[in-house]
């Protein structure tokens, strides 16, 4: 009967950045629409592994569970992905999950993402509009502009593309590809294209755009679908022109 279907999900262990990590199994009854989540919250319910020793929760991160907030990314079955739309049917036993390995370790599926944050914060990923008086309304944004940026905007910030990237790593100190798509974005904007200069520039020094050596990983992996190879070669084509620009001024 299907109610007595078994799961069985192995987790990467790591209670702190410098213990070693270890893995532990579970086994957990299967119910209809389980995701990784799901299995996740049963351990938690009943933090005992499948040799019978009792152990702790597991930490991770989650929040909307419709793939929306970006927090569930982690490695699943080897693959980097959101936990969330991750369905137990659609996966091969043992479940192996692990923690995005890019970034620095929390604490067992916890990692410190904020590198994506300085990143954006870096090439000015905002439209400028605070004031403390009224600013009328904004610019026209004609449908099909709408329509071109849309895409670049369902970035969920989830870090799957840097995951990914041979390239995003401490050597390069390269921004990755959801930064360079935001760069896009914003630059597109009518009101957001004043720092256009400022967010190119950013992109054109040490860990800037030339790092990408466009492998592509990185589109593959975005659960959104997002054009990242597009907004890449767009920017670099930006990019070029800026520096052009620059040393003409020069
Ligand atoms: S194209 Fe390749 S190198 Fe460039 S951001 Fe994507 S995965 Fe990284
Ligand atoms: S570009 Fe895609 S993979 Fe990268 S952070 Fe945004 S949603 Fe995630
Ligand atoms: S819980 Fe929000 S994307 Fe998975």
């Amino acid at each position: 009967m299907a109610e007595n279907k078994k799961v069985i999900v192995k987790v990467k262990r790591q209670a702190a950045p410098t213990d070693r990590p270890h893995w532990e199994e579970f086994e957990l009854t299967w119910r209809p629409h389980m995701n990784v989540i799901i299995c996740l919250r049963d351990i938690a319910e009943r933090p005992i592994t499948r040799d019978g020793q009792k152990t702790t929760p597991v930490t991770f991160d989650s929040n909307c569970l419709e793939e929306v907030c970006g927090s569930c990314a982690m490695v699943i079955n080897g693959k980097a992905r959101m936990a969330c739309s991750a369905l137990v049917d659609n996966l091969e036993q043992p479940i192996r999950v692990e923690p995005l390995t890019k970034f620095p370790l929390v604490r067992d599926l916890v990692v410190d993402r904020s590198v994506l944050f300085e990143n954006l914060m870096r090439v000015k990923a905002w439209v400028p509009v605070d004031g403390t008086y009224d600013l009328g309304s904004g610019p026209r944004v004609y449908p099909q502009e709408q329509e071109a940026n849309y895409p670049l905007s369902n970035c969920i910030s989830c870090t799957c593309c840097m995951e990914v990237c041979p390239q995003f790593n401490v050597l390069t100190g390269f921004v990755g590809a959801a930064t360079i798509a935001q760069v896009k974005l914003f630059n597109n904007h009518p009101t957001g294209k004043v720092f256009k200069e400022d967010r190119l520039r950013a992109l054109s020094g040490d860990g800037g755009i030339q790092e990408c050596g466009y492998a592509q990983n990185c589109v593959k992996a975005c659960p959104k679908q997002i054009p990242l190879t597009n907004a890449i070669s767009d920017v670099s084509r930006d990019v070029m022109v800026q520096k052009v620009k620059d040393w003409l001024k020069s």
